[in-house]
């Protein structure tokens, strides 16, 4: 894809854009023509993040206004309202737009199994997560009524986890779930505004995250794929970029698994 792509310049925003699957979404994003706001709690990850973007071709297209650098990194910890009503604002005063497009990447894990699972624990995935994903929602769903809802696409990364459970992760689990019946939500009360919500649910990634996981529970999920690998940052990329982009203008509410699979 062309750099005026298929986004046409439109304004992507992605948490969690410093590290792993975020990053591949953003990456995947400006390939197809949008402008970036790649936002983290490290921001400088994100500086890194935006380094590459325009080192890989974020070249000026139209609706970038001519700008040499159409990409901006972000600080923002998703978990705290003013941090994120702060992000809106400064993205909205450096591209003159609210973005158009919203991709929740940000989360962490606290894994401990639920007979040892310390309560901070246990809040403090489900305020990234969850909370998170809700006040990024909200906060780019006004912005774009504000702005006289001129449509959009806002898409939650969940987890299969938030599906089938797993040991160890109930915090997570619990708040992936909670992410898939906000996504139905927000789907249906953000339609009137032209404003899509759907989630992804990948299965296992390699990424920094899984970089916690015991190589010999990495191998035996390996080999429970059906498709037989693992998967990579890219594979959930592109399907973002599918839910991002107009091919998928009659999906909304939906979660789509990106699994290899795994647990159908
Ligand atoms: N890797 C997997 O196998 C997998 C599977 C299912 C779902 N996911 C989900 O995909 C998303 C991305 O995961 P990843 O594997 O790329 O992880 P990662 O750890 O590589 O990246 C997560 C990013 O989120 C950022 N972040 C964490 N807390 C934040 C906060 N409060 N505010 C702003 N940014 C914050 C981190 O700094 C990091 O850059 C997460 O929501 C994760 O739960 C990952």
């Amino acid at each position: 894809m062309g750099p005026a792509g298929r986004l046409g310049g439109a304004v992507a925003l992605v948490t969690g854009g410093a590290s792993g699957i975020g990053r591949a979404v953003c990456a995947r994003l400006a390939q197809d023509g949008a402008r970036l706001a790649v936002a983290d709690r490290d921001e400088a990850g994100a500086g890194v993040t935006v380094g590459g973007l325009h080192a890989g071709g974020g070249t000026p297209h139209a609706g970038s206004g001519g700008s040499p650098q159409p990409h901006a990194a972000f600080g923002v910890d998703v978990a705290e309202a003013t941090s994120v009503t702060r992000l809106l604002d400064r993205i909205q005063e450096h591209f003159g737009s609210p973005p158009r497009i919203c991709v929740g990447c940000a989360g962490i894990t606290r894994d401990e199994f639920l007979l040892r699972m310390g309560e901070g624990a246990f809040r403090e995935v489900l305020g990234v997560n969850l909370t998170g994903t809700f006040l990024v929602t909200q906060a780019v769903a006004r912005a774009l009524v504000a702005a006289g809802a001129p449509g959009g696409s806002i898409i939650h990364v969940g987890s299969i986890v938030g599906k089938v459970g797993n040991l160890g992760q109930a915090n997570y689990a619990a708040s992936k779930a909670g992410v898939e019946g906000l996504t139905r939500a927000c789907a249906k009360e953000l339609a009137r505004f032209g404003i899509r919500c759907n989630a992804v649910l990948p299965g296992f990634i390699v990424t920094p995250m899984t970089d916690k996981v015991p190589p010999k529970v990495l191998e035996k999920f390996a080999g429970m794929v059906p498709l037989g690998r693992l998967g990579d940052p890219q594979d959930v990329a592109d399907v973002c970029a599918f839910l991002a982009s107009e091919d998928s203008s009659y999906i909304t509410g939906a979660s789509v698994e990106v699994t290899g699979g795994l647990f159908m």
